[in-house]
């Protein structure tokens, strides 16, 4: 059983989709231990307490320091004991004492094709706001391996979605959600808890 926590900050869509999909069976194997947010207003932690799934608010802002809150964030990791983190929307910087703690055990769903439109300062509506804004034709969600870079680690699946005329960031953000990151995000941890996704040579590969 592959016992997973779940990072927010803000709506949770891509938190809901992970456990409807492990309610439904779509998602074998997998238990969701604890939800963490940074974000006591986030509307996620809501959709968690639904579904009778712990939580945890801690923000850097609670802290004199950023160290101080490092060591407090991993402690609160550390003591759900998870096989695999899953970032659904997380906006604070992973500290690189997890990353490496967790090699291999982190995942995070980015709404653009890595490596376009990724790093810092691209995340959520200003990544659809700089897609557009480029002219793409064709947009998308990654899961990746989180390293200590911003969105450079192992990509584990992608999936492509279409700009439509008159398109707005809100609206291309809707659709890139409903046909790519509520799709390839549960798909990912169901491959990683089947045992299906391998690290070598700094890429991953999927086996189906
Ligand atoms: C999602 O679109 C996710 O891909 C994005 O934030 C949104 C969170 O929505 N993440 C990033 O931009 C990370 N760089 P949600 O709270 O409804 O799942």
């Amino acid at each position: 059983m592959l016992n997973i926590v779940v990072m927010v900050s803000g709506g949770g869509t891509n938190l809901q989709a992970v456990i409807d999909a492990v309610e439904s069976g779509e998602i074998t194997n997998t238990r969701i231990v604890g939800v963490i947010s940074n974000n006591k207003n986030a509307y996620a932690l809501e959709r968690a307490r639904k579904h009778g799934i712990k939580s945890r608010c801690i923000s850097p802002r609670d802290f004199a320091s950023r160290e101080e809150f490092n060591e407090n964030f991993i402690s609160a990791v550390d003591e759900w004991e998870p096989d695999l983190i899953v970032l659904a929307g997380f906006l604070v910087v992973i500290p690189p004492a997890m990353t490496k703690r967790y090699q291999n055990r982190i995942i995070n769903i980015h709404p653009s094709l890595i490596p376009a439109f990724c790093g810092t300062g691209f995340y959520g509506l200003k990544v659809h706001e700089a897609a557009l804004e480029r002219g793409v034709k064709v947009v998308g969600a990654t899961v990746h391996f989180v390293d200590e870079g911003t969105d450079t680690g192992p990509i584990i699946l992608q999936k492509a979605v279409e700009v439509e005329d008159g398109d707005t960031p809100e609206i291309l953000q809707k659709r890139v959600m409903e046909q790519a990151e509520w799709q390839i995000l549960p798909r990912a941890v169901d491959l990683i808890a089947n045992g299906k996704v391998e690290v070598r040579g700094g890429k991953a590969f999927v086996s189906r």
